[in-house]
């Protein structure tokens, strides 16, 4: 998985059991790989811009190289053989996404679009890929986001609990599950900026110096602005009714720009993004959640969990409403998103739906993505057709009775410290 932070690649290695809604996820580990420096620069001239197509095309063989390295560096720490692994999940880098859509050349158009080319990972690591997950959905009328509400479902849902779960990564998301429900009951939806604005002025503040404020440092330093938080809380992207999507067309350049464009110390200016992302975080929660549920506890994840001044503004701002870590249920806050596209690619490996078409829209639940299948698969020994005559997935049996089979003797999973600017990008399901 990499993510609208554009901070890198998130890997996970995930062993999967059984099928749907009672599948059984073991994350054996996870480890993030930060973009270098000029693959950020690059990404970012691409996102949401007019750009060169040539650049984009480089980019997305650049990026296929990347996220094979990725896998490899991350099965290798942790002594997982490549060949153990049975299918590669891989989200991609957003580039461009218009979950609304609108008129264009005479047709009502929704488009997105993720590079990092599943033929050279394929190629690389000679594991079939599924990539191209959120274009399936849009084709079925929905945004194309959010998706991992599927995996929140699979892992938080509860008996007798209102529970809801926010990602904090570039854009902030929540899922909100009622306690003993169904996926059709499930609320879902971008609450606003998560680190993308406070990454952008930290950015541009200190000339590229510093890409994010680590541990909230510089928002420490300064003092929230109240009368420009009002303004910024008043925006209409919030009391727009879910489902919705945003991305770096609302919280882009332009955005920052303008927040620049005040008295405000830098300080005061971080000081008051950081509150924008907590405030609008627990303004979603009121407004489109607890009418519809009870909220008994929030599990937060992201990269943002790592700055404390925002979790101590989101904890203010959620009071009395306890606010833990998905790691208390068993997921990594840096893990999560990549874990949710290994459990999407194995099931679409299994023909089954992963969208939840009440968080996205869509009008049918749809099986994601596309598969590039690798020539080598019979390489280590997984049949290269089941007994239906169905070419199987690297071992993954396309029935749907069936599990990844091919077990490894289990690894020393390893808890990996977060590098700076980590993030989340590539997943690896087997
Ligand atoms: N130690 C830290 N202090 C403050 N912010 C952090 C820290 N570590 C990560 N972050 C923030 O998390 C972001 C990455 O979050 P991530 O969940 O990977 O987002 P995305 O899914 O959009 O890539 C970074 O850009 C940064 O803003
Ligand atoms: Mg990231």
């Amino acid at each position: 998985m990499s993510g609208t932070s554009l901070d890198g690649i998130d890997v996970a290695i995930v062993d999967i059991t059984g099928s749907g809604f009672k599948a059984k996820i073991n994350v054996l580990t996870s480890h993030s790989v930060p973009y270098p420096k000029k693959i950020r620069e690059a990404l970012l001239a691409v996102s949401n811009s007019s750009a060169f197509t040539g650049d984009i095309s480089r980019l997305n063989f650049v990026l296929g190289e990347l996220y094979a390295e990725a896998l490899e560096e991350t099965a290798e720490r942790a002594n997982i053989p490549l060949d153990s692994i049975k299918l590669i999940g891989c989200h991609g880098q957003t580039i461009f996404h218009e979950g609304q859509g609108g008129q264009y050349l005479g047709k009502r158009v929704a488009s997105t679009f993720q590079i990092g080319e599943s033929s050279v990972i394929s190629e690389r690591t000679g594991i079939n890929v599924i990539s191209n997950f959120r274009e399936c959905d849009m084709a079925a009328g929905g945004k194309g986001a959010p998706l991992v509400p599927y995996l929140d479902y699979m892992l938080i849902r509860h008996r007798g609990r209102g529970r809801v779960a926010v990602n904090i990564g570039g854009i902030a998301n929540l899922t909100a599950i009622p306690p003993n429900t169904s996926t059709d009951r499930v609320i879902a939806f971008d609450t606003g900026p998560g680190n993308m604005v406070i990454d952008q002025l930290v950015t541009r503040i200190t000339q590229g110096n510093q890409t994010y404020d680590r541990d909230g440092a510089m928002a420490a330093a300064g003092e929230v602005d109240p009368k420009l938080l009002a303004k910024l809380l008043r925006d209409k992207y919030f009391r727009a009714k879910p489902p919705k999507t945003a991305g770096r067309e609302q919280y882009g350049s332009e955005f920052v720009s303008k927040l620049l464009d005040t008295e405000l110390s830098s300080e005061d200016l971080i000081a008051t993004a950081t509150a924008l992302t907590a405030e609008s975080i627990a303004a979603a929660v009121r407004n489109f959640v607890l009418p519809e549920m009870r909220v008994d506890e929030v599990f937060v994840s992201g990269g943002g969990t790592h700055n404390p001044v925002l979790m101590r503004m989101l904890r203010k701002a959620l009071d009395p409403i306890p606010v833990k870590y998905t790691s208390e249920v068993g997921l990594d806050v840096d893990a999560k998103e990549a874990v949710a596209f290994a459990l999407m690619a194995y099931e679409t490996a299994h023909s089954r739906p992963s969208n939840v078409p009440t968080a996205t829209g869509a009008k049918r639940a749809v099986v994601l993505g596309k598969l590039t299948q690798n020539g080598t698969t019979a390489r280590n020994g997984s049949a290269s057709a089941n007994s239906s005559g169905n070419a199987a997935l690297n071992g993954v049996n396309r029935n749907g009775s069936g599990t990844a089979t091919h077990k490894v003797k289990a690894p020393r999973v390893q808890k990996v410290s977060r590098p700076p600017a980590a993030p989340k990008a590539k997943a690896a399901a087997r």
